[in-house]
């Protein structure tokens, strides 16, 4: 678990990189699909820079509550920074999802967007989640679902490059997407699965250079120099050229939505 510490540069990168790439077009899409019901009380677990936990805010009606946490407090800090002042307003905690400094049953719905898979003890990080949930309440997690085209393109040319740790670091994100181990995982951990949905987002690439250097692979890269660095993007370019338009590249990426009840 403490390998999993962030400073505050990769907190910022990721909330300028990857939340407008991914997690805020993810956020928004699991929100369409799952209207919030007025003055719930809510908690986004793994909130990371609070990409989910403020589209929560700006939908959010009525008096509720709304609470992001997470593991690393560099991330907690900048959703505070960054919380819109127009938003129904959140309290940000850093917390490991195994510990949650809450009462029992305080919490209407616990959100968890792309955290699942980073958590070393899955089944009591989804105990404590349920600790905290009133009787009734209900759990939105999203995992990815598959390797996406890019993440797989990358970590082959990682690989032929620079070597098979950077090569699974690309893969990383995506290395819990069985969704029959995930209903297993929720339903041992005394769960209801009320609704498994598939979400399928459309990430475009404009500037792959970039783009791969705002990943946490750029200290890889960096370190392998630019003679290597160029051979990467070329060939991530090549292998995605069918989801190419224009000079752009638009590639899917595919999530599981899953709704469970306590
Ligand atoms: C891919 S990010 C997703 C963040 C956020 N949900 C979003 O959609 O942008 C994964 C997050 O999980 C957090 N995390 C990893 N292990 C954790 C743990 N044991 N407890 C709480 N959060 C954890 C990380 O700090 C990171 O912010």
């Amino acid at each position: 678990m403490d390998k999993f510490r962030l400073t505050h540069a990769a907190a910022q990168k990721y909330d300028d990189h990857s939340v407008p790439a991914m997690f805020g077009p993810l956020a928004r899409a699991t929100l369409d699909k799952t209207p919030l019901p007025a003055g719930a009380h809510i908690i986004d677990i793994a909130c990371g820079t609070g990409a989910l936990t403020r589209e929560i805010a700006s939908r959010l009606k009525g008096n509720g509550r709304i609470v992001g946490a997470d593991l690393n407090e560099t991330m907690t800090e900048l959703a505070a920074q960054r919380h819109p002042s127009d938003a129904h307003e959140a309290t940000y905690v850093a917390s490991d999802v195994r510990e949650l400094p809450f009462e029992d049953a305080v919490f209407d719905l616990a959100f968890c967007q792309q955290g699942l898979q980073f958590f070393p003890e899955k089944a009591a990080a989804l105990t404590e989640i349920r600790r905290v949930l009133k009787q009734g309440g209900e759990l939105k997690l999203t995992c990815w679902s598959a390797i996406s085209p890019f993440n797989g393109a990358l970590s082959e040319a990682l690989s032929d490059h620079v070597g098979e740790a950077a090569s699974t670091k690309a893969k990383a994100p995506f290395s819990f997407r069985d969704g029959n181990v995930i209903r297993a995982l929720l339903e041992g951990s005394s769960f209801t699965i009320e609704a498994q949905q598939s979400i399928v987002l459309e990430r475009r690439f404009d500037n792959l250079f970039e783009q791969i250097m705002a990943l946490p692979i750029e200290k890889d890269l960096s370190e392998a120099g630019e003679v290597v660095t160029n051979a990467v993007v070329k060939d991530v370019a090549s292998k995605l050229e069918k989801y190419r338009v224009g000079e752009a590249f638009v590639v899917p990426q595919e999530a599981h939505l899953f709704e469970a009840r306590t």
